[in-house]
């Protein structure tokens, strides 16, 4: 076989080659030790000089250029395989990061609810999810036939009824752990008690499953004064000092007095939008716990006094400052997209 045939043969191997295996073969096979052309190179030992000078030239020609192609070639199946060949491996470019998450809204939420009311004396407390009716309402003076039953749209637990505490039902709010508490025996109180609370209600203010954190404080000459100072300490504290809050009286039945308490929506300013419809938002409820209730938890209401409120951990926080969200829904969408930017 002559050169000009060889080097045509070696262009075609080359162009069959799928592996980095397989170009070594050909290498081997060509430019090896035994390759194609050490034999030529051994066939032309007993030519004349001259003869020997010449070829020899022409076959190293050769042997250079079956080289380079494979080289080549090596580059093209290299990169392939991967984007950096480990000749081109940087070994001070700072790896990838591991993806790493973060607390969703909610729980960031209740840790900064906690820590504020630390300070206070508020310690956490947790009571269960699904409950007893009679914790959720008759304890808090809500008796079976009151048309105020209606407001918490309660779900109801397909299981046996109570023949004392009645029906098991999602707590609609998370004031079923103040007779809970009462109950303990252990006087002062000053509990906060957060829990996920569900009713059958769901638009861009409300849903079905949400959170909300109770707060109870009783001891011996709590008056309405230490009631409104803690509100307004809470709502310093996590919506800044610019915000303002109002009492709207309402009628609970379980506080005595009671109040609706409501802050200037962030969103608008104030002016009306979708998600607050007038300027204000309802945070809660609050007021004086009721007589009624402090007995069911065997606290004497001549002794004692209380105050008490509940309000929505979802709602708070989309009333912070700047934090814009119209559509309370958003929370719980689980769309990285959203959350990523909490
Ligand atoms: N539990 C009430 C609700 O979910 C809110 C509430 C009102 C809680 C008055 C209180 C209170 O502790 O005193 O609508």
């Amino acid at each position: 076989m002559d050169l000009k045939e060889l080097l045509s043969q070696f262009k075609n191997d080359l162009k069959n080659i799928s592996s980095l295996e397989n170009l070594e073969a050909v290498r081997l096979s060509y430019a090896g030790k035994k390759g194609a052309l050490a034999k030529m190179l051994k066939d032309i030992a007993n030519l004349s000089a001259e003869e020997k000078k010449t070829l020899g030239k022409k076959i190293n020609e050769a042997k250079q250029e079956i080289q380079e192609k494979i080289a080549e070639a090596q580059g093209g199946l290299a990169g392939k395989k991967s984007a950096l060949p480990m000749d081109k491996f940087l070994k001070t470019l700072p790896g990838k990061k591991p993806v790493t998450g973060h607390l969703h809204i909610i729980s960031q939420a209740i840790s900064e609810i906690v820590e504020i009311f630390k300070p206070l004396g508020f310690t956490r407390a947790r009571y269960p999810e699904i409950d007893w009716e009679y914790f959720a309402f008759e304890a808090l003076n809500i008796p079976s036939t009151h048309p105020a039953r209606d407001e918490w749209e309660t779900f109801f637990i397909d299981a046996p009824v109570d023949k004392k505490f009645g029906r098991q039902v999602i707590t609609p709010h998370t004031s079923n752990g103040q007779v809970r508490e009462m109950l303990k025996g252990n006087l002062p109180i000053r509990m906060l008690n957060i829990s996920r609370c569900g009713r059958r209600q769901e638009d861009a203010s409300h849903l079905q499953t949400f959170f909300q954190f109770e707060g109870l404080a009783i001891d011996k000459g709590v008056s309405i004064t230490h009631l409104k100072g803690t509100l307004e300490y809470f709502v310093k504290n996590f919506f800044g000092p610019k915000r303002k809050i109002r009492l709207r009286p309402y009628d609970f039945r379980f506080t005595e007095p009671s109040f609706e308490v409501d802050i200037n929506c962030d969103l608008c300013g104030g002016a009306g939008c979708k998600f607050c419809k007038g300027g204000w938002v309802e945070l809660g409820g609050a007021g004086m716990v009721h007589p009624n209730v402090l007995k069911a938890g065997g606290i004497d209401p001549n002794v004692y006094t209380g105050f008490a409120f509940g309000w929505g951990i979802e709602r708070v926080y989309m009333m912070k400052g700047g934090i814009k969200i119209d559509d309370i829904r958003h929370l719980v969408n689980n769309d990285l997209r959203f959350l990523e930017q909490f």
